[in-house]
This record gives C-alpha cells, structure tokens and sequence, in this order.
C-alpha cells in the first residue's frame, strides 16, 4: 500500500545525536584498543552506524551485513535469511554489531550465531532502538540509544516499505 501515513515524533535529530555521542563514550571505553570490527546489519543500519563512527575517534574496520526478514511492511515472516555476507574476516575479531532496532530478536539472534560460527574474539551488540516488549528470543543488548513503545517506527534508516528511511528524526506511524 503507497498510503500517506500520519506520523508523531518520537526523537528529534539532536537527541538522536547526543545519545549517540553517550554511545560512542562506552563504545570508546570498552574498545579503543582492540580494532573492533563495526558490523551494520542493512539496510536499517545504515544512517546509524553513519553517524556513530564518526564520533569513534580511535580506529575501527566497517563492514555490512544483509540479511531479509520483513516480507512486507510490518508483518514478519517469522524467519531471517542471509542476503549477503560481511567480506572482512571474522576470525579472532571483536566484532561489534550495529543495528537499528531490536524486535522480536529473531534477526539479532540469526546474525550473533551465523558470526559465532566464524570465530571471532568476541561479539556484541549495539541497537539504537529496542522494542523489548515484542521479544520471541533472548538478545544481550550491549549498547541501547533508547526503548521504544510497541508501535510501528520510522526514519533514521528505518522504513515501512521501504518508505521514510530518509527522514532525519525517528517518528512513530499513527494507527500501526
Ligand atoms: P526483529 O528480527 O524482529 O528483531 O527485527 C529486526 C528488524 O526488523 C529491524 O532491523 C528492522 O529492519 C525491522 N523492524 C522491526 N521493528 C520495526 C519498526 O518498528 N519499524 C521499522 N522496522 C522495524
């Protein structure tokens, strides 16, 4: 459906960006000395994980990975799959996961064991968004930017149907 939605802001663009300089502190404290490996999982990621490695001022290796579980607009399909895989490799790396909201778990869950079978030195995760409400697995969150309702969120990388990634604040879609 390509309906105009109505929609009510949740966080401006400046709160989303102190909370990510907070962030990007703990993140700091816990691996300015290990070359982590930052691992956004796309597409929602990706103005995240934008933002949050420019406040990272020590180095840090980047790569993706795509995995599809939203068959169509907010109704998952309940199974995750891998659409591409990261290049770098993940043996004896401190791989640091970014994503831009944690659900159900099933994709944080599905992207933590695909990795852990890979060898890395350790593995964390970093959401912006967590929506603990709606949990069907069992996810350590490491680093969270804010909880969220159990409404439907878009902008700041995420979409309903591909639509609002592009909005620069995170608003929630009345009647979803
Ligand atoms: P989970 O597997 O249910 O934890 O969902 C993770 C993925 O579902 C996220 O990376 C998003 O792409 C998508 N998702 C979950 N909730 C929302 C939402 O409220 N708005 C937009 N995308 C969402």
């Amino acid at each position: 459906m390509d309906s105009i939605h109505r929609l009510t802001p949740l966080f401006t663009s400046q709160q989303i960006a102190s909370r990510i300089d907070e962030l990007a502190l703990e993140i700091k404290r816990d691996y300015q000395s290990r070359y982590p490996l930052l691992l956004g999982i796309l597409k929602g990621s990706f103005v995240f994980l934008a933002d949050l490695v420019r406040c990272l001022d020590f180095p840090v290796e980047l790569d993706f990975i795509r995995v599809a579980s939203y068959s169509a607009g907010k109704i998952t399909s309940g199974q995750v799959k891998l659409v591409s895989e990261p290049v770098a490799s993940l043996t004896s790396r401190h791989v640091l996961i970014i994503e831009d909201i944690v659900d159900t778990g099933l994709t944080t869950d599905f992207v933590g064991s695909w990795l852990k079978e890979r060898g890395p030195a350790s593995v964390r995760l970093c959401t912006l968004l967590d929506k603990p409400t709606r949990r069907r697995r069992l996810v350590e969150v490491n680093y969270r930017g804010f909880i969220v309702p159990n409404r439907f969120i878009v902008g700041y990388g995420l979409d309903m149907n591909e639509k609002y990634r592009n909005l620069p604040g995170i608003s929630v879609i009345n009647g979803e």
